[in-house]
């Protein structure tokens, strides 16, 4: 019997029983929807399936985006981002050192991706979980004065920012001045509004967050260091430790999610398909 069950005490869930090679009914299809609205991450376990299926899946959340570094799509499905350490006749087919800091995925566009589905193919024998914090938790951890200074705030957002520090940090190619040009900084509401369950969540992040507008820089900074460090407290985290054929969704209107490292030497695998999202709704 198709089952959902709690993974954490406040947030994620695994689904069993499912087979998304099939294509799902729509009652089948609402029950996933409603437990990745529900508990923002949902590990829907024992996928064999083909990029083609992944992506007919996902579709159903929504329009899909391609990632701007094309390079590391696949070349018959560029709605699958290759978030891997392999290589191909010496060169890098894939994202290798994707989401080694907080982030919620795409929140450097004006319309940030609503979910992600990260599929796994292939897992090293130790390490590489992903973590996963609820930013509505972390929101309602903040001390009530913090919460009410928060609103009406807005912070910006930049992909350039984090590429120009991959780049130093790990030998990330530089993105190409037309790459650059396609994701000029945005700004969004410091809490926003769940689209679908209409809770409040913190939406800043490490990864891609530069400053709170209208704050002196000393102070913007002060201020993001205190999200920064709500935002990814042990207390609203939950550590996904992967089984092959794991496709996990998460909602990145909901958490933040960080990759941890895996022994170089070996490989791993992921596919992700991220769906398009909204302008973020200010709380
Ligand atoms: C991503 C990402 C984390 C991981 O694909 O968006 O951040 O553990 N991946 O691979
Ligand atoms: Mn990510």
């Amino acid at each position: 019997m198709p089952d959902i069950r709690a993974l954490h005490p406040h947030f994620a869930a695994e689904a069993v029983g499912y087979d998304l090679s099939e294509d799902l009914d729509g009652a089948a299809f609402a029950a996933l929807r409603d437990a990745f609205e529900r508990h923002s991450v949902l590990v829907i376990r024992d996928q064999d399936i083909t990029p083609a299926e992944h992506v007919r899946f996902s579709r159903r959340l929504g329009p899909l985006e391609i990632h701007v570094m094309r390079q590391f799509t696949l070349p018959d499905h560029p709605e699958v981002l290759r978030v891997s350490n392999e290589r191909e006749e010496g060169r890098p087919v894939g994202l290798a050192d994707a989401g080694r800091y907080w982030h919620s995925d795409l929140s450097y566009l004006a319309e940030p991706s609503l979910g992600s589905g990260l599929l796994a193919r292939r897992l090293p024998s130790q390490g590489g979980d992903t973590l996963f914090a609820s930013q509505h938790l972390a929101y309602d951890n903040l001390p009530e004065s913090l919460r009410q200074r928060l609103h009406g705030l807005w912070a910006e957002h930049s992909y350039p920012y984090r590429a120009d520090i991959q780049s130093a940090r790990s030998g990330r190619p530089p993105l190409s001045d037309a790459q650059r040009a396609a994701v000029p900084p945005v700004i969004h509401p410091v809490v926003r509004r769940h689209d679908a369950t209409g809770r409040p969540a913190l939406f800043v992040n490490e990864g891609f967050t530069t400053r709170i507008l209208d704050l002196p820089d000393a102070e913007s900074r002060e201020l993001l260091d205190i999200l920064f460090a709500v935002a990814t407290d042990d207390a609203v985290t939950y550590r996904h430790a992967w089984r092959p054929g794991d496709l996990v969704l998460w909602d990145n209107r909901a958490v933040q999610h960080l990759a941890t490292p895996y022994p170089e030497g070996e490989t791993r695998i992921m596919h992700r398909t991220t769906v398009k999202g909204s302008t973020p709704l200010a709380a």
